[in-house]
């Protein structure tokens, strides 16, 4: 048995999604454990191109059970259009369960967060959130005015509940932002509608995992944004509301930190972000616009969700290193290495220049990490076309150079180098559900054996 994480390793979009369907074959579970449809991930198997935004990627596999955490804020209405569309498509959604524990993301939510946004824009120190009520939602969790998962089905308890936070809602909808106040009559009843509908998949999670651990089945935690986006560790306040990194994935979904036997961090072979905050290795004009542009039709770099054009810059390793550090991450995976296949020059940047000094990792003075200048190597571009390539021979000899160097730079092995959105492009160097168990914590820098054709 063995408990995974696979973690964004940058500021998300790095292309998770493909690497847990494909892990997703080993799991017996697999866990989504923090964000909500903030997050959106394209998946192409063997049975279509899907658009993932709360579902765990493994429902792909028959065989696994997909957990939504308590991490996770569920917005029960974009949850069920996911299920249907999935179950019009043959997809069965029987095996998919949702924490009690996980709050609901609440219509004042959606509203809040556009207003809370604006507001911050007004006073220059806008986010640039998905605007899908994220940030609301964990508010009331701390808060503790939270609508969990579970109240959806304990029909009193949740009108005494709704009635006191409605009103208290109400009252900064109308008072503070001059907006609309929302019917009590008709929240309760389409949350108990929701109820209805989302039944027979809310149980108590955890329990579900605990037998799967003592029954030795191995599980896959499934993170959504990226480590740099992470509400302690990320780029506060350019930040989104939850942990996505490896000890979030705990949190999130009731597995114990000592039961991670490795954390696998997904890297983009180049850098992006989309919405506001620091971004050193940023390009721009042609240079970004054609680095976006690559991928192939509905794979190039546009939100998936928000269809927001994504700021594309060069890889960061001192980024890329302190996620590693702040994750223990023991495999990493290089994704769209294809997209850089026809530049000429490839630059990385390996520290950060501030006023005299070099730096190598990320200041918590977001004023600091706004002024760093990034000191790049360059490396020779491969100019070949990679999306065939199945293997590590198979890749031009400057591809292979360009992924050794990361991994040397984030002073990790890797596991899988992604060269096209389908499942079969994929160079598997090394299994992680196969690799040594517990390795977190070891963090002592293998750059791996791998055949590097030197
Ligand atoms: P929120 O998560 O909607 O509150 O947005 C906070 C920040 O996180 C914004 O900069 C968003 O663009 C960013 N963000 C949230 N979810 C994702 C994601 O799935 N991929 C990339 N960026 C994200
Ligand atoms: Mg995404």
């Amino acid at each position: 048995m063995s408990v995974i994480a696979v973690i964004g390793a940058q500021w998300g979009d790095e292309g998770k999604g493909k690497i847990v369907d494909l892990l997703s074959e080993q799991a017996r579970v697999v866990v989504r454990y923090q964000g909500g449809t903030n997050a959106g991930h394209t998946i192409v198997n063997d049975l279509g191109t899907f658009k993932m935004r709360l579902i765990p990627s493994g429902i792909f596999n028959p065989k696994a059970i997909c957990v939504i955490g308590n991490g996770v804020v569920v917005d029960p209405g974009a949850l069920l259009v996911e299920m249907d569309e999935l179950e019009q498509r043959g997809i069965s959604c029987a095996r998919l369960l949702i924490s009690e524990r996980a709050h609901v993301l609440m219509p004042y939510h959606v509203l809040l967060d556009q207003l809370e946004e604006q507001q911050r824009s007004e006073g220059g120190v806008g986010v640039g959130t998905t605007k899908r009520g994220i940030g609301p939602a964990y508010q009331d969790k701390a808060a503790r005015i939270g609508i969990r998962v579970g109240d959806l089905v304990r029909e009193e308890a949740l009108l005494t509940r709704l009635s006191f936070v409605l009103n208290h809602k109400n009252q900064i909808l109308t008072r503070l932002y001059n907006a609309k106040p929302l019917s009590l009559h008709q929240v309760y009843l389409q949350m108990v509608d929701y109820g209805h509908r989302l039944r027979k998949h809310i149980l108590d999670t955890q329990l579900v995992l605990y037998r799967a651990m003592d029954e030795h089945h191995n599980i896959l935690l499934e993170g959504a944004q990226g480590a740099l986006l992470d509400l302690d560790f990320g780029t506060y306040p350019y930040v989104t509301s939850s942990s996505p990194t490896a000890a979030g994935a705990c949190l999130g979904s009731g597995i114990p930190p000592s039961a991670l036997d490795n954390v696998v961090g997904v890297y983009k072979a180049y850098c992006t972000r989309v919405g506001d905050g620091p971004f050193p290795t940023e390009i721009e004009g042609e240079a970004a616009d054609y680095l976006r542009s690559q991928g192939g039709e509905g794979h190039q770099e546009y939100g998936t969700i928000t269809g927001r054009p994504r700021r594309v810059g060069w890889f960061d390793a001192v980024a890329a290193r302190y996620a590693a550090r702040l994750n223990g991450i023991g495999g990493i995976v290089i994704t769209r290495l294809d997209a850089l296949d026809t530049l000429p020059i490839l630059k990385i940047c390996t520290g950060y220049r501030v006023n005299d000094a070099v730096i190598q990792h990320i200041p918590s003075d977001i004023s600091v990490l706004q002024q760093v200048e990034p000191i790049y190597e360059e490396m020779p571009g491969w100019q070949t076309p990679t999306t065939a390539a199945r293997s590590l021979a198979d890749l031009p000899e400057a591809a292979r150079a360009y992924v050794k160097r990361l991994s040397a730079l984030i002073v990790a092995r890797i596991d899988m180098i992604s060269v096209g959105p389908a499942r079969d492009q994929t160079i598997v160097l090394d299994r992680p559900f196969d690799s040594l168990p517990n390795i977190v914590g070891k963090y002592v820098g293998a750059v791996g054996e791998h055949n590097w054709g030197e």
